[in-house]
């Protein structure tokens, strides 16, 4: 296995370009998601990834072969797609043996590997069912036992959990995140889900319109989103500038200058401190926490998260006045005059 490199990728269908100067590297052993809305062009690069397109501009590379216009099958690839596109009427068993059939394995081999992944992927009773009378997450897992069982150069993931449930689909991130983490296959994950991106990659790469915004690590891409695309489509986002971050600071800064502060930094008191004064427009109970919507005097909105700490809590109701306050708002402003 070695590490795949993406150089200066851009591609149009028909006269419409979806990708442009994309270059990032997905290293070997790591989980990568591509994160971005509805046709940013994820699917896209992981076809170019997979060899089904050859990009208009740019390479790719895996370690220092340029594989641009290998063919999917000279590649390797082990791809679980959005529908998992499974044999409905063929057992679990022979849908994961199909790959392995295809590439002319031997009978003992195929049935070894089959073992192995229905194992790894908790399939070995459900070996002989089809999968037709499989639940949607039993189906996921035969998908990835397919694409694992040819033993890949990587995984490519597309979407992989849209099919599933909310409940199911947090049990069954975890459950990808650590069969990957067992065969330390290098993986390519695409979501348009932020919870989801965060909580299952080594890095993401944050995509909008066909281009690359931000890369790093899930704690950097939250803390530090630098352009608002980011910091609204990874979480929420309050954007303070002008005079309420002049009263916050309590000196006067250029015009220009406005922060990025995430609900949960914010503080609601009763005591002035060095807080501005707001009024609670909303209210929002969440049982773990409390998401508060309130409005200054200059009628800026904020959005403000508490964690509930029970009766020792003091809850805030519509149209209470408070006194806000952000956490080390000097240090915040320091990284952009
Ligand atoms: N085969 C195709 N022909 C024409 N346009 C396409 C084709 N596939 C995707 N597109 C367009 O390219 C853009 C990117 O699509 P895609 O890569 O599928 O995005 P995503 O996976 O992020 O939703 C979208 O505007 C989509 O409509
Ligand atoms: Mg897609």
């Amino acid at each position: 296995m070695s590490n795949i490199v993406l150089k200066n990728i851009s591609h149009a269908y028909a006269k419409e370009k979806v990708l442009d100067q994309v270059n990032f590297s997905i290293e070997e052993g790591e989980l990568l998601t591509l994160l971005g809305p509805s046709g940013c062009g994820k699917t896209t690069i992981l076809r170019i990834i997979a060899g089904f397109i050859i990009p208009d501009e740019g390479t790719v590379a895996n370690g220092e072969k340029d594989i641009t216009a290998w063919t999917p099958e000279s590649r390797n690839m082990g791809i679980v797609f959005q529908n998992y596109a499974l044999f409905p009427n063929m057992s679990v068993r022979d849908n994961i043996a199909y790959g392995l059939k295809i590439r002319k394995k031997d009978k003992t081999s195929i049935r070894d590997k089959c073992e192995q992944y229905m194992e790894l992927t908790g399939l070995l009773e459900y070996q002989n069912r089809k999968v037709n009378e499989l639940s949607g997450g039993q189906q996921q897992r035969v998908a990835i036992a397919r694409a694992l069982a040819i033993e890949p150069q990587m995984l490519l993931l597309d979407e992989p959990m849209s099919n599933l449930d909310v409940s199911l689909r947090t049990k069954m991130r975890e459950e990808i995140r650590a069969i990957q983490k067992k065969t330390g296959i290098t993986t390519l994950f695409i979501t348009h889900d932020q919870q989801e991106a965060l909580s299952i990659s080594d890095r993401v790469a944050v995509m909008q319109k066909g281009r690359i915004l931000k890369m790093g690590t899930p704690k950097e891409i939250y803390d530090d989103p630098g352009q608002d695309f980011v910091a609204d489509f990874v979480g929420t986002s309050n954007h303070i500038g002008g005079a309420v971050l002049e009263s916050l600071l309590g000196r006067r800064i250029a015009d220009s200058v406005s922060v990025c502060v995430r609900p949960e930094q914010i503080q609601l008191s009763r005591d002035k401190g060095n807080g501005i004064l707001v009024t609670v427009k909303e209210v929002k109970f969440m049982g773990m926490y409390f998401e508060y919507t309130v409005v200054s005097a200059q009628k800026e909105e904020y959005r403000i998260v508490e964690i509930n700490l029970g009766k020792m809590y003091h809850e805030w109701h519509v149209n209470d006045t408070a006194y806000m306050t952000v956490d080390n708002i000097g240090d915040m402003v320091g990284g952009y005059e």
